[in-house]
């Protein structure tokens, strides 16, 4: 049994398809349109999207990209009239399972729902596995800014000050959050992420404060938000900078007075968490643009935590490798990997822009690759050994350009990956970025 959702404007199809997958045993729940497909999510998450994609009031592949960041895991379908190429090429990237064109027999979207629910068992396995083995992160450094890092972090856990970590992608801020959780007296109580880039600011509204019925279309019951369910733990407002100007102002005050409202509601409700926020942009120049209020940096600007990036903590890079080798070798069923002397200065020369994610991503990589049990540099991924932009540089001096700013060598890089890749989870890991990022450069680049 799946539970799946039913998106389609028109009734007729949307009701049928709902009692066809009901009659083969799943959990059906149609919904008439995007909102109410993201609202149905809110109160009970689902194995399976399937959507139209022209629609009224939000279209299925904005919806696919809103189902995608609430949980990678959800699959989603895409029913679509109008099956061109293009279509289907853009739908896929976006991270779509599949699709069928309209209209189609019973037969045809059971035996496509079925595909993509196996697939996604499949996966998930996977995933379960992998975190079954999945190693604390290490912690060992032999940076004295590391160090130092870690004790202060050690001594905030302790206290209820908010925490404001800082750093660029991939340097570890997420595990470092988790870790002071941890470490603080709350850690018997729950540690709530809150992701700040979204697509839709009502949505993230929702998300932090909760809702009441009938406040906005789709708000089919009341519900509570991640603040309320953060209460006596800690709450990971993960890119921070992402916050609108409104939902800074309604921050502001949560974090003044650890109180809100629900949105539509009347009652003031008093949520005892601690604050832990995160940022791989400089708030300050964030405040000096006029993007970021100045009183909620101050509020938040307590304890300040700067991760260092990877290139700053050389000496932990071939520990670390090891670290991430044994447990990537444990998944794999290929505990006796090692690295050899060569890969291993290889992975000390190279400046890491992408950080441990990037690390781990290429040792992930070796050690599914390598043949033997001894990971050679040529098991590494070529960006390795190369300088980064080199490409995209030389392409550009051979136009008889100027030289490419970085923005240029990035923009270029992340179009190619992306053209490279099938999904969007495929190229940020390419990248060694999150998805988020990916998402949020997408939209500053303009890219498709
Ligand atoms: N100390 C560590 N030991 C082992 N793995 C680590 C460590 N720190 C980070 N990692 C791994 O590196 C990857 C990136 O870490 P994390 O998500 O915390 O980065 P981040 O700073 O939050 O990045 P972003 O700004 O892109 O969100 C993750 O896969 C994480 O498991
Ligand atoms: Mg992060």
């Amino acid at each position: 049994m799946a539970r799946i959702i039913i998106v389609d404007d028109e009734k007729n199809i949307r009701r049928n398809l709902a009692v066809f997958f009901e009659s083969l045993g799943h959990h059906a729940r149609a919904a008439e349109g995007g909102a109410e497909a993201i609202a149905a999510l809110g109160d009970e998450p689902a194995d399976l999207v399937l959507t139209d994609v022209r629609m009224a009031e939000m279209d299925g592949l904005r919806l696919l990209e809103e189902v995608k960041r609430r949980d990678p895991a959800t699959v989603v379908v895409l029913m679509t009239a109008f099956a061109t190429v293009e279509n289907a090429v853009a739908a896929m990237k976006a991270g779509a399972q599949d699709y069928v064109t309209k209209p189609f027999t019973l037969d045809e979207i059971r035996r496509t729902v079925d595909r993509a629910l196996e697939l996604r068992g499949l996966r998930l396995e996977n995933r379960e596995l992998r975190s079954a083995v999945e190693q604390a992160p290490m912690l060992e450094t032999e940076s004295a800014a590391m160090r130092r890092l870690l004790d202060t972090a050690r001594q905030a856990a302790a206290s209820d000050a908010t925490i404001l970590l800082t750093g660029e992608s991939g340097a570890g801020k997420n595990v470092l959050a988790r870790k002071i959780h941890q470490l603080s007296p709350r850690h018997d109580y729950p540690f709530v992420t809150v992701n700040c880039t979204t697509l839709s600011e009502q949505l993230l509204e929702s998300e932090l404060f909760g809702h009441m019925r009938g406040s906005f279309t789709g708000a089919v019951k009341d519900k509570p938000g991640r603040l309320e369910a953060a209460h006596q733990g800690s709450v990971f407002l993960d890119e921070i900078a992402d916050l609108t100007p409104a939902l800074q102002t309604k921050f502001l005050r949560f974090v003044q007075e650890l109180s809100f409202e629900r949105i539509g509601g009347e009652r003031t409700i008093q949520v005892d968490a601690r604050i832990i926020a995160a940022t791989n942009r400089g708030l300050e120049s964030e405040v000096a643009a006029h993007r970021f209020r100045e009183d909620l940096f101050y509020r938040l600007n307590v304890i300040t935590l700067r991760v260092p990036p990877l290139r700053e903590r050389a000496d932990d890079v071939v520990p670390l490798a090891r670290w991430l080798l044994r447990a990537a070798g444990l998944r794999n069923r290929r505990p006796s990997l090692r690295f050899n002397a060569e890969a291993e200065t290889a992975l000390r020369r190279y400046r890491w822009p992408g950080n441990i994610r990037e690390l781990r991503n290429a040792v992930e990589r070796a050690a599914v690759l390598c043949r033997r049990d001894e990971i050679a540099p040529d098991d590494l991924p070529d960006s390795i050994f190369r300088e980064p932009g080199e490409a995209a540089a030389a392409a550009a001096a051979g136009a008889g350009q100027r030289s490419p700013s970085l923005e240029d060598v990035e923009r270029e890089h992340i179009r190619r990956v992306l053209a490279e890749t099938a999904t969007l989870e495929e190229a940020a890991d390419t990248l060694g970025i999150n998805v988020t990022t990916l998402w949020r450069k997408r939209r500053r680049y303009g890219i498709e």
